[in-house]
């Protein structure tokens, strides 16, 4: 694997995979998916601080240098862009808007989160060109917006949705698991048992009902929100939604965790059982 540290090393049509580092298994699924796709695989390192809302976030956010080399390379990308913030934005930055998606759920928790986001991934979008982008998942609201994004102004770049990786108790991976103590690392559970909940329920109602009712039983957790949403557009879904998706997010001990899980309407909400 060879590091770069400017995109003008790199040639254009690479499969690219953006993180903030703190790399983990889910990352590693992300470019091992981008390795059987392509020979030219670009994973990029760069904490975003635009997308941060608060200063203490951005300094908590982990930071493991080292291991993340060592992912990389044992994942199969071959090219590790490691940019420095001048590359970014090298003057003043044009902040690009998200728009109506970006302001509910995550972005109404974080103001201006999702701003920073489809700001960064333009940024490297123009510095690197790539022919496909990956992205997880686990960040929904965050694939929702980057594939608009895309059919907004990068229409050569496919955006491959790849799937959450979890733990053998359902927890979904996440560089801020590592923040957890071992009793907070059992309490998110409620999160991973509260989608399978509503996967099984009955309709709607009862699903979100479940959610909360069980997200409550575990005292450490404290919710933010659990909904149901159409898929297409975020706004709270009905029974005859044709694809819902519910989506949990909340702290345990302030460090913010969320989740989501495609349902099943076809089959009357009940995807497994
Ligand atoms: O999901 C992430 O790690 C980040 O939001 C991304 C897409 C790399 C942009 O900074």
């Amino acid at each position: 694997m060879k590091i770069v540290n400017s995109a003008a090393e790199l040639a254009d049509g690479c499969v690219f995979v953006p993180t903030m580092g703190a790399l983990h298994e889910g990352h590693a699924s992300l470019f091992k998916l981008a390795r059987t796709m392509s020979e030219f695989v670009v994973a990029s390192i760069f904490v975003n601080p635009l997308q941060f809302d608060n200063s203490k976030d951005l300094e908590l956010y982990p930071r493991t240098p080292d291991r993340d080399v060592e992912i990389a390379g044992d994942a199969g990308v071959t090219h590790l862009w490691l940019p420095q913030q001048r590359e970014i934005y090298p003057e003043k930055v044009t902040t690009r808007v998200a728009g109506p998606l970006g302001e509910m759920y995550e972005g109404a928790n974080r103001i201006g989160h999702f701003d920073g986001v489809v700001t960064v991934v333009s940024r490297l979008f123009d510095l690197l060109s790539p022919a496909s982008a990956i992205f997880g998942e686990k960040d929904f609201q965050q694939l929702t917006l980057i594939n608009a994004l895309a059919k907004e102004d990068y229409k050569s770049i496919e955006i491959i949705a790849a799937p959450t990786i979890r733990e053998s108790d359902g927890l979904a991976l996440s560089s801020r698991n590592i923040r957890l103590s071992e009793n907070e690392r059992n309490a998110a559970t409620v999160i991973y048992r509260a989608l399978t909940a509503a996967r099984e329920s009955k309709n709607i109602n009862s699903a979100r009902a479940l959610m909360h009712q069980i997200c409550s039983q575990e005292p450490l957790f404290k919710l933010d929100y659990a909904e149901i949403i159409d898929e297409e557009n975020f706004a709270i879904a009905t029974d005859s939604t044709s694809k819902q998706r519910a989506i949990i997010a909340g702290w345990l001990n302030g460090v913010r965790l969320i989740d989501n899980m495609q349902m099943n309407p076809a089959t009357g909400n009940t995807g497994v059982r």
